[in-house]
């Protein structure tokens, strides 16, 4: 478990499935991370097989909320993780969503991303920690930029998004920014 401000990481379990399974599907939800056809449980349940033959330190993690900072009830909403590590650079690319369309525009996005960067830092000693996000993505831009990334680059028209071209931009944090924030 890693533990945040009203937020906590756990593994993702099998049970967990049928959920991912129906947000995913959610046009919403899909539309902020490139899935264009629908994802059975079945392809999920491979897709899990598959995690637990990644490093630990690549396996995406459950994230759990806690609305009520009074009450003992944690809410799983989403999940996020580091993909593919780069040892030798020290860098990774981040990863989030989060499902339950109930707690968008409450931080909890925000929140998550601090917390997976400050795994990323103090517990794993990267450099640099590095995302992408659809220009049509405000929504997740704004989040990025509240936890703290810089826009870096631009890939011109590299996503084919709802009928056209979209820019996928760029945005990274290195640990000193971390560090000064
Ligand atoms: C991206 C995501 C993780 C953000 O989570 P969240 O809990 O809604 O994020 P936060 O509440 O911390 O921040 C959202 C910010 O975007 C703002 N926002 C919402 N809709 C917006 C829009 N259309 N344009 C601009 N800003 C917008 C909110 O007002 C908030 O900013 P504020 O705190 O300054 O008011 C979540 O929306 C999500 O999972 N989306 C679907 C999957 C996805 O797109 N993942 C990212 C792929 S790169």
């Amino acid at each position: 478990m890693i533990l945040g401000d009203q937020l906590r990481f756990r593994a993702i379990e099998k049970e967990d499935l049928p959920k991912f399974v129906k947000w995913l599907n959610d046009p919403e939800i899909k539309y902020g991370l490139s899935m264009v056809v629908p994802l059975s449980l079945a392809e999920e349940e491979n897709w899990f097989e598959n995690l637990l033959k990644r490093s630990s330190y690549e396996r995406p993690m459950a994230i759990e909320i806690q609305p009520d900072p009074q009450v003992d009830e944690w809410i799983f909403v989403g999940n996020c993780g580091l993909i593919q590590i780069d040892w030798q650079n020290r860098s990774s690319e981040v990863g989030i969503f989060i499902g339950e369309k109930g707690y968008w525009n409450q931080g909890f996005g925000t929140n998550a991303m601090r917390l997976i960067i400050k795994h990323g830092f103090e517990n794993l000693n990267l450099h640099r920690i590095w995302l992408r996000v659809f220009e049509t993505n405000q929504q997740a831009m704004r989040s990025y930029e509240k936890a703290g990334f810089t826009q870096e680059g631009i890939f011109r028209q590299a996503q084919y998004l709802d009928g056209k071209y979209v820019d996928v931009i760029i945005m990274s944090m290195l640990k000193s920014e971390w560090q000064e924030q």
